[in-house]
């Protein structure tokens, strides 16, 4: 029976996902911009910090399939729903639930870079350290953990969990 342990309740959460919508509101200084999320992890997270932008955005999704087992990706990344906005000339602020290899998030850099935008930088919700293997980026983090294997706010073990409003240290 797989255990879990409380690592940030909602209200923890709320503050750090207003926290983040308040820098990111002040430094694209009223530009627009192009939120893009990784479904599916991202998608609370995302309908969390979209609502905190005092700027105008829209929204568009991803989807990586990525090989690996369980708790870990191979690293063989590809594309399993394509972007739809046209990101051209645009600000774009990729918005992913966690980054632990970083293979996910420097995949998905350069397939958006090929379209052109203005700029791309980097929301993560959860920064895990420890398994990092190649050097990534992030413009903006809400919590750093060192390694662990997390759930909920959107993260999923299996398909399970994503729905609980706190994030837990999950113990198989
Ligand atoms: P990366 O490519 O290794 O950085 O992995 C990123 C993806 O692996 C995330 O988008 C998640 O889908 C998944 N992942 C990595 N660590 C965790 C975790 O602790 N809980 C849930 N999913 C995770
Ligand atoms: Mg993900």
């Amino acid at each position: 029976m797989p255990h879990l342990t409380a690592v940030l309740s909602g209200a923890e959460i709320h503050k750090k996902v207003k926290a983040l919508g308040n820098r990111i509101s002040v430094d694209y200084g009223g530009q627009e911009l192009i939120v893009v999320g990784v479904l599916k992890g991202a998608f609370i997270f995302l309908a969390d910090l979209v609502r905190e932008l005092t700027i105008p955005v829209q929204i568009d999704f991803v989807q990586l399939a990525s090989y690996g087992s369980d708790t870990s990706s191979s690293g063989c990344v590809t594309i399993s729903k394509e972007l739809e906005l046209d990101i051209a000339s645009r600000h774009v602020l990729v918005v992913e639930d966690i980054v632990d290899s970083g293979l996910t998030i420097a995949y998905l850099s350069t397939y958006l870079k090929k379209f052109g935008p203005a700029s791309v930088k980097v929301c993560v919700f959860i920064n895990k350290t420890e398994r990092r293997q190649v050097d990534v980026l992030l413009d903006y983090v809400g919590h750093t953990v060192k390694g662990g294997f997390l759930v909920g706010y959107g993260l999923d073990y299996n398909g399970n969990y994503r729905a609980l409003p706190g994030v837990y240290h999950l113990k198989v």
